[in-house]
């Protein structure tokens, strides 16, 4: 320590000492060496669109909801939930490092359903994380310490773009296997089914619930059956990401059907929630991270080592999200008022969907458009070519990433007009 400080001190005055050879010469900071990052991809869009002055432009890159006037939404249900906690006066100590236990409970309830035959077994546990970037992360950890028997991830083709990172930081390896279809704009179900059925035994497998990001497009239920029976057949361990349960159909059990049918074929998955977007509680950072278990007494042990892995990571999770999520979850009436605005959400995207479509006939595009329809969820992956994409924000100040993906999320009854417009005059 005392010589780093000196090679500094030297460095700092522009000495150069040859007794001090082999050490590199330290510039006059810690971190002169350190490399510009690239900025991230979607964060960057923002950044542009914040700087263009046009009164027309469009945010279609970022992925959190808005209402129809273009504005974040905050659920009554979050609303009536916020004031029964600041009523009862509670306190602030420190949760359990596995999280808040009513919420964790009614998170696993919610994604395994009401009579879960995992859940009256006790063979599954739930720990309370970060929103669904922590629960990914928690289980790229917990892959990479006990997961010895496959270090690959198979992820598909196109994925979050943060799935990569996470699981590459926590020590494992990134595959791919097909998924989306450039020709047809949807799901290349015969690729996918090649690729896997040569993943070798123990790989990993991360499958999006539902409301694939980035291109929302989902296997269909019998396409879903036909993977879990290949992915049984391989002996892969399924992680399913959900961020967006009820986001995608408006129902939550109708979301959570292919995790459940995977569960009943016996697959014991790992499990990752989030509930920024179906309770629109973004900053608060609430989420869960399950482990699907042979038996009650492995769940325990599982249990354990989750609990090992966290403790040094952030020692225990934040409770304010978590208390609004369980009281949603566990108070009947706000529950149910939940049920619809998720249900009036996921409708309003739907809807600005066919909007889309059917603005981009009246300008008279002949292009098909149907997958914009067809595809669920948040992000609709338009086919827009790059140089497309690049008109549109260029002419007419309309962002999204670079890969054609907009937020449906930012369309409007509003903007769709405009937007239609624009799309037409780069594609036609
Ligand atoms: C597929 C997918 N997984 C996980 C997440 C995690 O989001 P958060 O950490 O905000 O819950 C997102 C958010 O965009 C996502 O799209």
């Amino acid at each position: 320590m005392a010589l780093l400080k000196t090679t500094k001190f030297l460095s700092s005055v522009g000495c150069f000492t040859p007794s001090l050879g082999a050490l590199p010469i330290r510039a006059s900071s810690w971190w002169s060496e350190v490399q510009m990052g690239p900025p991230d991809p979607i964060l960057g869009v923002t950044e542009a669109y914040k700087r263009d002055t046009n009164p027309q432009k469009m945010n279609l890159g970022v992925g959190a909801y808005r209402d129809d006037n273009g504005k974040p939404y905050v659920l009554s249900c979050v609303r009536k939930a916020e004031a029964m906690i600041a009523s009862k006066m509670l306190d602030k100590e420190y949760l359990p490092i596995g999280g808040l236990g009513d919420f964790t409970k009614a998170c696993a309830e919610l994604a395994l359903g009401p009579d879960s035959e995992v859940l009256k077994s006790k063979r599954s546990i739930t720990v309370q994380t970060i929103s669904g970037t922590g629960s990914l992360r928690i289980g790229g950890n917990y892959l990479s310490r006990f997961h010895l028997v496959g270090r690959d991830v198979y992820l598909p083709k196109p994925s979050w773009g943060n799935h990569t990172p996470i699981f590459r930081d926590a020590g494992m390896q990134l595959k791919a296997y097909r998924y989306y279809d450039p020709a047809t704009c949807g799901f290349d179900f015969a690729g996918a089914l090649d690729d896997i059925s040569k993943i070798p035994e123990n790989g990993v497998i991360m499958l999006h619930a539902c409301a694939h990001n980035p291109t929302g497009v989902d296997p269909r239920p019998e396409q879903w059956k036909e993977l879990s029976a290949v992915i049984k057949k391989r002996k892969l361990l399924v992680f399913f990401d959900m961020a967006y349960q009820g986001f995608a159909s408006g129902d939550i059990d109708r979301d959570a059907w292919a995790v459940r049918h995977f569960i009943e074929q016996g697959h014991n998955i790992l499990l990752s929630q989030s509930f920024a977007k179906n309770m629109g509680l973004y900053g608060e950072r609430v989420g869960g991270f399950t482990v699907v278990c042979a038996d009650a007494e492995e769940a325990k042990r599982v249990e354990s080592q989750l609990k090992i892995l966290i403790r040094p990571i952030y020692s225990n999770p934040p409770m304010n999200g978590a208390r609004i999520a369980s009281t949603i979850l566990n108070t009947p009436d706000l529950h149910s008022t939940w049920l619809t605005e998720v249900k009036d959400m996921a409708d309003r995207i739907i809807k600005m969907r066919e909007m889309l479509v059917a603005n981009l006939k009246n300008e008279g595009s002949t292009r098909n458009w149907q997958h914009v329809i067809d595809q669920i969820g948040m992000f609709c992956f338009t086919g827009l070519k790059p140089e497309q994409v690049e008109r549109l924000t260029k002419e007419f100040s309309v962002y999204m990433t670079k890969d054609g993906r907009i937020s449906v999320a930012g369309v409007t009854s509003g903007n769709v007009g405009y937007l239609a417009h624009a799309i037409h005059q780069v594609t036609k």
